[in-house]
């Protein structure tokens, strides 16, 4: 079996990776990343040397390298994580979301009807349904809701997962679609809210809360979302969306407050700053349909995820803290500056 994952430098790809080799030694991963801002080979080490791996760079939008490479490897499965991932960042700029979320996502599955695979796999998230509110907790995002898109980011993702199912329904592709919710753990990029709050809390650095911190997500350890793909690639069926979350909604001022209290500092570094345009109040995912399809139900509790994520930030200082000393400090400049 050999399977392209792409975007496997990045937060979730890269712990796909590792779970993937882990667990399947026999299988050949072939990671595809262009190494934009947000990819980072460094993550890649640990597996740098495992003969069934390869790391090459290459855009997914760029049709020559992507069907080049599915003539040398011949993939059976393709995961694809690649994407521009940060919701601030498409506010300011949609056009590299538009480009890469979409037009990417349709190269890779051109080149899966030109070369014939067993299964397209796309990474999306629950941000296609949009938002909750905050005064209906009875209300869970289900697979059936229809897509009501807030952002760019999110109205790129919503944009490929139809893409997606065009290609099963014109082309028969055997393609599937997992809607994962906010995922935490290891080698997450410090401009999300949980990794930023670490980092900022280690150097005694306002800890900057959007709006009143009222705002709620669903969040789940990134290994239970890697599980998850595992079992959908493998017994998921085609042509399905399967929503992925385990039932742990937080407010972000709770979350902060948590980073405070596992990192012993003071929650007067909380600090209240101008909203995100057009955020979404609550995100939650109802899991029925894996877990009764496919039997997946996440492992790690959050109160013991949380402390493991902390631990990892402390333990592998030098990976963020390359990360925030280069050009991220133009971009926290600009995003955090005046706000
Ligand atoms: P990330 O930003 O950490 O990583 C994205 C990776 O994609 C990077 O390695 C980057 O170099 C690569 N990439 C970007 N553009 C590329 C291109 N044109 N060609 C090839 N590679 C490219 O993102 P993440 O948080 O790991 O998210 C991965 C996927 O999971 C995304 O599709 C995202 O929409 C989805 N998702 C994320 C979450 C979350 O909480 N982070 C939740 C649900 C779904
Ligand atoms: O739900 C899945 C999505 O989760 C994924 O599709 C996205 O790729 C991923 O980035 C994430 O999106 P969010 O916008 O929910 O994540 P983020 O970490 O950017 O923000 C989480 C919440 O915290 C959100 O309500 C905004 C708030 N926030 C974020 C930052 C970066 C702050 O209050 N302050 C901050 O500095």
């Amino acid at each position: 079996m050999t399977i392209i994952v792409t975007g496997g430098a990045g937060f979730i790809g890269s712990n796909f990776i590792f779970h993937m080799l882990k667990a399947y030694p026999e299988y050949r991963i072939v990671c595809l990343d262009k190494l934009t801002y947000a990819g980072n080979l460094s993550t890649l080490a640990p597996v740098a040397d495992n003969k069934n791996f390869r790391f090459v760079k290459a855009d997914i939008c760029d049709r020559t390298a992507v069907f080049k490479l599915f003539e040398e490897e011949k993939p059976d499965v393709i995961v694809n994580f690649a994407a521009e991932s940060h919701v601030d960042r498409s506010i300011e700029d949609p056009e590299i979301f538009l480009r890469t979320n979409i037009l990417g996502t349709a190269v890779l599955m051109d080149a899966c009807r030109k070369y014939g695979i067993k299964r397209y796999h796309q990474v999306s998230t629950d941000e296609v349904y949009g938002d909750l509110p905050l005064d209906r907790p009875d209300m869970f995002f289900t697979e059936t809701m229809p897509l009501h898109t807030s952002s760019p980011y999110s109205s790129s993702k919503a944009s490929a997962d139809l893409l997606v199912l065009a290609y099963h329904r014109t082309y028969g592709l055997p393609v599937t679609i997992s809607r994962c919710s906010n995922n935490y753990g290891p080698y997450h990029f410090p401009e999300k809210l949980i990794p930023l709050m670490i980092a900022n809390a280690l150097n005694d650095k306002p800890l900057p809360v959007y709006g009143n911190g009222e705002n709620v997500r669903d969040w789940l350890y990134v290994e239970d979302h890697c599980k998850a793909i595992d079992l959908i690639i493998h017994k998921g069926r085609e042509g399905e969306v399967y929503n992925v979350g385990g039932h742990n909604e937080m407010r972000n001022i709770d979350i902060v407050k948590l980073v405070c209290k596992e990192l012993g500092k003071p929650e007067s570094l909380i600090t209240y700053v101008a909203d995100r345009k057009g955020h979404d109040m609550r995100y939650a995912i109802d899991p029925t349909k894996i877990h009764n399809e496919l039997g997946w139900l996440p492992e790690t509790k959050f109160a013991d995820g949380i402390k493991k994520t902390v631990k990892w930030y402390l333990e592998n200082r030098a990976w963020w803290e390359t990360i925030i000393s280069g050009e991220y400090q133009n971009y926290y400049e600009k995003m955090y500056g005046s706000r």
